[in-house]
Formats: C-alpha cells, sequence, structure tokens
C-alpha cells in the first residue's frame, strides 16, 4: 500500500494527526473545567474543543455579562460538508452565548495560496456556507460576514481594516516567519497579515473598540494565532487574542475530511442514498476482519469513522452513545448494525437539514454588512 502523505501547516493537512504532539509542540493548552453552560454543548463535554490560549478572558466576560467578539473565518473550498458543522456550531453557540460574530471569508487567501478566483470563492461562500450557517441555526442579529475582498462598504470600516494589516508589518520579522511557517512566500506573508487584522480589527474603534476576541478554529491554524499574539505583545494595543481548537471530523477513508475528494466526505447536501453508500462503502470501520472474529474480539470505536460521527455530531444523547460503544467493543453490535444506525442518525438530521436550507438561501444577504 502506498504511504499517505502526512502533512500539517495551516494551509496544508492531510495524513493522521497527532492531537497530543501538536498541543506540546505549539505549547497550547488542554480545556478542563468549563462552566454548566460550555458543558451541554457536545463539542466541549466530549472535548471535540479540546485545547485553548487564554480562555479565562472569555470565560470572564460571559460571567461578567460584558460584551466580547467571536471571530473567525472559512476558507471557501468544494462542498460544505459534516466537517465543517463543528465550527459552525460553535459560532452559534457563541452567538446565542452573546457574543458579536464576525465570519471572515478568506477569499485573498484562497486566490493566493489555492489560485482560486475571487468570483469562485464567492460563489461557494454564498451558495454552500453561509446558506448552511444560516440553516444550522446562525442569526442575523449581532453578526457580520465579509469577504476579505471587500471589507465593507463604509470607507472609513474598509480602510481601519486594510490600514492594519499593513501598520502590524512592522512588528513581526522575516525570521519569525521563517521560525514559524518553515516554508514562506509572498502570498502566505500577505494571508498571514491579513487574518492578523482579522482576528485584531474587531477591536479598531471604528469596528467594536478593545474587547477580548475568541477566535475558535483548527488546530492546524494556531501558527497564525502564535504570531498575531507576537506582534499584539509588541504593539500594545490590543486585549490579547484568546483561542480555542477542535479536532477534524475524520474523513470516510480517516485521515482529515477533504472538499476536493467527495468519498472522503458527506456533504449537507447529499441525498440518503448518497449516504447509505457512502458510509456503507467508505467508512472506515473498526471491527473485526470477519463477523465472527468481532463476536469474539469485538471491534475498536475510537478508530470507527461511523462511531466518530456519532460521538462529534449525531447521537447527542451520552447514555446511548456509551452503550454504543460498550457494545461495539465488545463486539455485541456489528459493523453492519452501527453503520445502519448511523445512516439512519445522519438522514434524519439531513432531511430536516435540507428544508432549512431552503430557507436560508433566500436570507444570505441579511448577514453580509
Ligand atoms: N485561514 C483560515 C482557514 O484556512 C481562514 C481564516 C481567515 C480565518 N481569516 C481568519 C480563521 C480569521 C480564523 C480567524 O480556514
Amino acid at each position: 500500500m502506498k504511504k499517505k502523505s502526512k502533512k500539517f501547516n495551516p494551509w496544508e493537512v492531510s495524513g493522521e494527526v497527532d492531537y497530543e504532539k501538536l498541543v506540546k509542540k505549539f505549547g497550547v493548552s488542554h480545556l478542563k473545567e468549563l462552566p454548566e453552560i460550555f458543558n451541554k454543548n457536545i463539542l466541549f463535554r466530549r472535548k471535540i474543543v479540546f485545547a485553548h490560549r487564554d480562555i479565562q478572558r472569555i470565560l470572564e466576560a460571559v460571567k461578567n455579562k460584558k460584551p466580547f467578539v467571536m471571530m473567525t473565518g472559512l476558507m471557501p473550498t468544494g462542498k460544505f460538508h459534516i466537517g465543517h458543522m463543528i465550527l459552525a456550531q460553535q459560532m452559534i453557540f457563541y452567538q446565542k452565548l452573546g457574543a458579536k460574530v464576525y465570519i471572515a471569508v478568506a477569499d485573498l487567501e484562497a486566490y493566493n495560496i489555492r489560485g482560486q478566483s475571487l468570483e469562485e470563492s464567492r460563489k461557494i461562500a454564498l451558495n454552500e456556507y453561509i446558506p448552511n450557517y444560516i440553516a444550522l441555526g446562525l442569526k442575523p442579529f449581532n453578526c457580520e460576514i465579509y469577504f476579505q475582498s471587500e471589507r465593507s462598504k463604509n470607507c472609513k470600516k474598509a480602510n481601519a481594516y486594510y490600514r492594519l494589516q499593513n501598520v502590524l508589518a512592522r512588528y513581526a520579522t522575516f525570521n519569525e516567519f521563517k521560525a514559524v511557517y518553515g516554508d514562506i512566500n509572498p502570498g502566505k506573508m500577505l494571508s498571514v497579515f491579513l487574518q492578523a487584522s482579522d482576528m485584531f480589527h474587531p477591536q479598531l474603534k471604528e469596528f467594536e473598540g478593545k474587547m477580548p476576541v475568541l477566535v475558535p478554529v483548527g488546530i492546524d491554524q494556531d501558527p497564525h494565532l502564535r504570531l498575531a499574539r507576537d506582534i499584539s505583545k509588541r504593539i500594545k494595543s490590543f486585549v490579547q487574542l484568546s483561542s480555542t481548537y477542535h479536532i477534524f471530523a475524520p474523513g470516510l477513508g480517516g485521515g482529515k475530511m477533504s472538499a476536493s475528494d467527495s468519498n472522503s466526505y458527506i456533504a449537507l447536501t447529499d441525498s440518503e442514498k448518497d449516504v447509505e453508500r457512502k458510509i456503507k462503502r467508505y467508512a472506515f470501520s473498526g471491527g473485526g476482519a470477519t463477523l465472527k472474529e468481532h463476536k469474539e474480539k469485538g471491534g475498536n470505536p475510537d478508530i470507527d469513522v461511523s462511531f466518530q460521527y456519532l460521538k462529534m455530531m449525531f447521537e447527542p444523547d451520552d447514555k446511548k452513545l456509551e452503550k454504543i460503544y460498550n457494545d461495539y467493543k465488545s463486539g455485541k453490535l456489528s459493523t453492519g448494525k452501527l453503520k445502519e444506525y448511523t445512516i439512519r442518525k445522519i438522514n434524519s438530521f439531513l432531511k430536516k437539514h435540507q428544508k432549512k436550507l431552503k430557507k436560508a438561501r433566500k436570507k444570505v444577504n441579511r448577514y453580509l454588512k
């Protein structure tokens, strides 16, 4: 078998990811002891969101009912799939918690790094990402979604955002870039400063003013946070950034779910038949090689992709999940039955979601600022 290439940087993730190793290497902290309101959400309770930097500043703001911003971004490529739901659910969670929500569509980053046209990025954001966020529950109140290439029609605001991207440059060195990113080029460098402006600009007077900002991201994005936080220490005009890190939903065959391989993901627009076919045919199984062996020795839910999907997204009931875990491990529950259950769960979710999606498509403009 050909060995899958392993890459891990903010622009490319492939192969298996060792999260524990990254926590140590990046110097982020494990998330522990969260308030009850967080633990009601399966992403926190089940440690799908597992690490952070400076989350206490956000917890304090929540506790004292002080304003804060949740700021994050998306690289608009391909279809919106179940892996993207993990970040979307966090946006919605923080919005309900009272955060002002800022979402950047990274069309300039996609242009410079992926060679994708601005038109294509816009189309994907408007047809895939934003309607799905809305259908999942994102509200227009306290929410700004913008394109990196077009921050605002209000020129004072737009100027402030692009000005910030440029003035930040004085506070970083080339050696620092090389140390953080290894392989660096002009397009990547500009994207890094633009993302830093994404993360800091909510604190400018043209926007919300100085206040805590939480950036929830996949852990591949931590290099951007490290660099931005170092810049912030030197520039001294912002409240330091807080961030949280989530694990990636595994692709059907293992590794990271990738929008460029339709057999690695389940899109939120997939049909019942698609879901059935993909789970049955491609979902990596932690079960025994034969039914007999499975019954005797049991399976491994921790590497089973169907089980991971239930855990991360589709089985909110802890008791049921635990029973599935134990029954699969003991061999009482077969891979076939686990897959059938997963297919049913995903399809019942998608059926409702796709109805909402139809309505959501008409509301997109209300979210763009
Ligand atoms: N680089 C991010 C990605 O590839 C997208 C992004 C752009 C972003 N600006 C951001 C993420 C600001 C967090 C905060 O997905």
